[in-house]
């Protein structure tokens, strides 16, 4: 994966609104024609508001009128790499594909996977 997609994730990352969980997510989203948007989780006093980092950049890049993804980043310091919530996962799946997810610690760790390998089974726009 380009350094730039973890760049990008990591500065957006430092701009976290971690208020209450003081966990900072960043992530880069970047389209088959080589865009690249990035957010980070915003918290708020109402909790259940609380906007993750991917899903975030996702509707970032859709408000800007993309369509074509190629693959994302989860940028945190955490020991153990995190992987997109559940809702993100869906949001991911109906709006890029099977893109590629990276994640990636400032510790230096990263794994690579799939999206249909963390999000099996989905549910999608070919049920209805
Ligand atoms: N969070 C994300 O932004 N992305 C993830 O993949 C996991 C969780 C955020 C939501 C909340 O602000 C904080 O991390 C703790 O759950």
């Amino acid at each position: 994966m380009s350094n730039e997609l973890v760049v990008r994730a990591t500065a957006a990352r430092e701009r976290a609104i971690a208020t209450f969980s003081n966990f900072k997510v960043g992530a880069a989203l970047r389209t088959k024609n080589g865009r690249i948007y990035e957010g980070c989780n915003i918290e708020n006093a109402s909790f259940g508001l609380t906007t993750c980092a991917e899903r975030l950049t996702l509707l970032k890049a859709l408000s800007e009128g993309e369509r074509d993804f190629a693959e994302i980043v989860v940028v945190t310091d955490a020991e153990r790499l995190t992987p997109p919530c559940g809702p993100c996962r869906q949001l991911l799946w109906e709006f890029c594909g099977d893109i590629k997810v990276h994640l990636h610690s400032t510790r230096g760790v990263e794994e690579t996977y799939q999206l249909s390998e963390l999000f099996p089974h989905p549910f999608d726009i070919t049920h209805l």
